[in-house]
């Protein structure tokens, strides 16, 4: 079997690509640029693709021959549903019979525009092909891992609001299962990590698991605007100022029992992610 991964040299792509090759899976890994393919690579990626995600060059020969394809949209992309749209039609012309689409907790929330754009790109993909399966995966502890090591988890949202947030390793393990087994054409599934915490509650607990104090502080969003937020085109910064404002007010939580079922284990928590087992 080979499943085609869209960007395969970001975050999720090489997860999803890792979890695959460890079941024996052969994966083509699309890229963006040839000078990137090393990382594909190095996650277990057989084979590669060129692809432009914005013209969809490349996507025809990519889809050709595979099995399945497992589609993400570059983070916080303007035109998700115009990619989505793009991948899934060439998937559907070359009769690929299994799709996944990796969309966002909570897809209708519309305090968040890139989130309501993941619905409509969600919409896409069913329109082209109604048996592909949807997975709707809350914040990666993984985002937070590298500033918890640092002693340090400073964040432009409350430090109080709640989150369930979920392992990358156990959502890649998930997307391997729906494209690898049958039984999960056409669903949705809300994948949520297993304990509610805040960031305060995430200092804590990287406290306890790192044997020194992490501290949570809040960045002033005047603060991100200027400082990591001033690089990023100006919707990008406009789409996560707008997420930042929701964490503020509710958090981000889901439920922990489809992953459950998906995984046949418990998730693994966020002490898990600080300090993973050898
Ligand atoms: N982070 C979270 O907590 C979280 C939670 C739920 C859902 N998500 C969703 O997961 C998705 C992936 O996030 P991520 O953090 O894995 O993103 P990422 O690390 O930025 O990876 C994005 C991938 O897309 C590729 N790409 C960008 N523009 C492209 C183009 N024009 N043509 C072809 N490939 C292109 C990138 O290639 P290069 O390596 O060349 O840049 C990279 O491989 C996003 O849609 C995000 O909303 C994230």
């Amino acid at each position: 079997m080979t499943v085609l991964v869209i960007g395969a040299t970001g975050k999720t792509g090489r997860a999803v690509t890792r979890a695959l090759a460890s079941r024996g899976i052969a994966v083509r890994a699309a890229v963006r640029s040839a000078d990137r393919q090393n990382m594909a690579y190095a996650a277990g990626a057989q084979s590669i693709s060129v692809v432009d995600l914005e013209t969809g060059a490349g996507l025809t020969e990519a889809v050709d021959g595979v099995d399945a394809v497992y589609h993400l949209a570059p983070n916080v992309h303007p035109d998700e549903a115009a990619i989505a749209g793009r991948v899934a039609a060439a998937a559907a012309a070359a009769g690929v019979g299994r799709f996944a689409f990796h969309s966002v907790l909570h897809p209708d929330d519309a305090s968040m525009p890139h989130h309501l754009r993941k619905g409509e790109a969600e919409h896409v993909v069913r329109a082209a092909l109604p048996r592909a399966t949807v997975l709707r995966p809350a914040a990666y502890h993984q985002n937070l891992v590298e500033a918890a090591r640092s002693g340090r988890l400073a964040v432009p949202y409350s430090l109080d609001t709640p989150f369930t947030n979920v392992d990358l390793d156990d959502v890649a393990e998930g997307a391997a299962t729906v494209l690898t087994r049958h039984g999960h054409e056409g669903l949705t599934y809300e994948l949520a990590g297993p304990e509610v915490l805040s960031v305060r509650d995430q200092a804590a607990v990287a406290s306890e698991v790192l044997g020194r104090h992490v501290t949570a502080e809040h960045v002033p969003l005047e603060g991100w605007t200027t400082g990591p937020g001033a690089s990023l085109p100006e919707q990008a910064r406009a789409d996560l100022l707008a997420m930042f404002t929701a964490y503020d007010r509710h958090g981000l939580v889901g439920e922990a029992d489809t992953l459950r079922r998906l995984l046949g284990r418990e998730p693994r928590t966020w002490a898990l992610a600080l300090s993973p087992p050898d």
